[in-house]
């Protein structure tokens, strides 16, 4: 297996183009890596502050021209020094406790996303856990909506070929295997 191969879940039921990852995003070698941006799109913590330290200060100067990204949206980059050729930026919502169209929000960005990397003629993409770190959303339902939209972009996009989910902590990779596995109850 090459570094940053996740664990396939073929042996399980769901879709063996899925796959777990606990490798940092910054290092996979995939035709597009996703970025947990804010709607300023120049940077922050977390998986975008690692994404743009990786990718260097031409990211920055790139993000720069694109004037913000709303919630929900998505927008593409070069992948500048990174082994990715390009960046997905899509902007999560923040957990206010379910009742704000939350859900809604975060399928819109998983959307958004794919919709961007098949237009771009791209293959494989590579996902963080979208808003379950600063923005707090609970992990075990960021991950169905994680797979349950990754399940109908394979199903209609013939292009799409492979989609990791990197999961970058313990509690992270338990939502999002459970729910792989079919162990997790809905
Ligand atoms: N590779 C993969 N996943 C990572 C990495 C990394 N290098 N670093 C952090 N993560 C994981 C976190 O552990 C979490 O599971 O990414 C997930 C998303 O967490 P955040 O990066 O905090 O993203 P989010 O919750 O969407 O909050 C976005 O935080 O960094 C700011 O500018 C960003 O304002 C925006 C907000």
């Amino acid at each position: 297996r090459s570094p940053g191969q996740g664990i396939v879940m073929n042996e399980t039921p769901g879709d063996s183009r899925m796959e777990l990852s606990r490798e940092d995003i910054t290092r996979l070698k995939v035709d597009a890596i996703v970025n947990a941006a804010n709607p300023s799109l120049l940077g922050g913590g977390g998986v975008d502050g690692a994404i743009h330290r990786a990718a260097g200060p031409g990211l920055l100067a790139e993000c720069r021209l694109l004037n913000g990204c709303p919630t929900g949206e998505a927008r593409l980059t070069s992948g500048h020094r990174l082994a990715a050729r390009r960046i997905i930026h899509t902007v999560g919502p923040v957990w206010r406790g379910g009742r704000q169209g939350e859900a809604e929000l975060l399928a819109s960005c998983y959307r958004q996303c794919f919709r961007l990397h098949q237009e771009a003629g791209l293959a494989s993409i590579a996902f963080p856990a979208l808003s379950t770190g600063a923005y707090g959303y609970p992990r075990e339902a960021a991950a169905s909506i994680a797979i349950e939209q990754a399940t109908l972009a394979l199903r209609d996009y013939p292009g799409l070929v492979r989609v990791i989910f990197v999961c970058f902590n313990e509690p992270t990779w338990l939502a999002y295997h459970d729910r792989l596995t079919g162990a997790a109850t809905r």
